[in-house]
Order: C-alpha cells, then structure tokens, then sequence
C-alpha cells in the first residue's frame, strides 16, 4: 500500500518525514516531494504550502507523479464544535469549500460547478482505521465536516456561519482542496486536523501557542497509520 501524505507546513510534516527510510527527494513546481517506506508500507510526503491552490497543485502532482493508493491530509486546524478541544482530532467524513459561492446564480452556497457538489465524501475504511487509531491511543476525536477555504477563521460571526451553513466541525485551508482533487481522480483520501485554535475572537492567540504539538498529534495518527 501507497500512502501519500501531504501536510501545509513543516511543523505538520516532521515526525513523518523522520520515521521515513530509504527516502528520495524530488522538487516539483517548488514543492519537495519524499518518497521512500514509512513503516510497512510505501509513502511519498510533501508540505505543500497554506491554502486551496498550493494543496490542489501538490495533490495532483502526487497523483499523477506518485500514484499513491490513498491520500492523507494532516495537519491543524481551528474547531467549530464543543465536541472538539485544543488538541483534540477532527476526522472528515467529508469536506467542504466554505469559500466557494456561485449562489447569485442560482446555486447552493458550497456547490463545486462542474461536479456539482457540495460535500466530497472521504473513504470510511480510512475514517474507521483512524478513530480505531484514536481510540487505541486515547485521542479524543470527533468525525464530521472539515470545512476549507482561503482564509483564518478568527471572528465568533463567520465561525458561526461556516458552523449554521456546513456543519463543519473543523476549519483550515486545505483540506477540502486535496478532497476535490482526490474526488475527480477517484483516489480515496482522508484529512486529519488537530486542533490548535478556538476559530473565534481567541484564534490568533491560541494558534501560535497550541499549533506545533497538535500537529505532532495528528501526525502520530498518520504514523499509526503506517504501522509505526
Ligand atoms: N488552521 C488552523 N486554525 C485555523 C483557522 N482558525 N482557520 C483556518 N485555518 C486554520
């Protein structure tokens, strides 16, 4: 099994690339891509870089270039739940643009033209390994909507819009990116996030001080994943 693990910063990315072994180095469209064994099984992982079009570039590079079997997104992100704490793992059922908007024409706000959806489903076989994964490793976690787009979610007002529109449980930059790609090259993925900020008034303050040690969190799933 292949797994391709794209995270969009180093602190997201490190103790994955650690554990990795016979690895070989590739830049492509200034993305690193490493590719090499992570546990029992063949891996290739890549820090994209923050936002919807650096995640979407490095998930079809990696596709076309790496084939992996399955596509993981780790990384933080800011909760829009009481379910979900500071350091606690939101798991996507699916992923949602919040950012995406055609409704002056008619449709609904999220819909994706084209493919016209709103909601990109991730693989339940990865979604169910994950919470067993959590479960084992006494992570508290909680599975729904990651809801993406090109911004940092910091006000209690459009926290609470992407909350009454989508129902996400999360928020961050990338995530429904790499679910769009990975649905219209039919590759099962899943996205990951650690929470580091409460998404409201408090974000900007939570963020630098909770983001490295969730992403150590959600990174540590990712390894699990592996086996490792
Ligand atoms: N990543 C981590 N926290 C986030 C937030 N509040 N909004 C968007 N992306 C994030």
């Amino acid at each position: 099994m292949k797994l391709g693990i794209i995270a969009a910063m180093t602190i997201e990315a490190d103790l994955i690339k650690a554990a990795m072994t016979d690895v070989n180095a590739e830049e492509i469209s200034g993305i690193t891509f490493i590719s090499g064994k992570l546990g029992q099984c063949d891996a290739v992982v890549a820090v994209c870089g923050i936002g919807k079009v650096f995640a979407a570039l490095c998930t079809q590079t990696m596709i076309l270039r790496y084939a992996p079997d399955y596509v993981i997104n780790t990384g933080v992100g800011g909760t829009l739940t009481d379910k979900l704490g500071i350091g606690d793992l939101a798991v996507s059922a699916a992923v949602v643009q919040h950012d995406m908007d055609t409704s002056p024409l008619g449709d609904p706000v999220g819909m994706i033209s084209g493919i016209n959806v709103i909601e990109m489903p991730a693989d339940k076989s990865m979604v169910e390994k994950v919470c067993a994964i959590c479960e084992a490793k006494g992570i508290r976690h909680y599975c729904g909507t990651i809801a993406s787009g090109d911004q940092f979610i910091a006000s209690r007002e459009k926290k609470d819009w992407i909350v009454s529109t989508f129902a996400g449980i999360a928020c961050e930059m990338e995530g429904a990116s790499v679910g769009q790609v990975c649905y219209v090259n039919k590759v099962p993925f899943v996205i990951l996030r650690a929470i580091s900020d409460s998404a409201d008034g408090g974000a900007c303050e939570d963020f630098p001080t909770f983001a490295a040690n969730a992403a150590k969190t959600s990174a540590s799933v990712v390894l699990a994943l592996a086996g490792l």
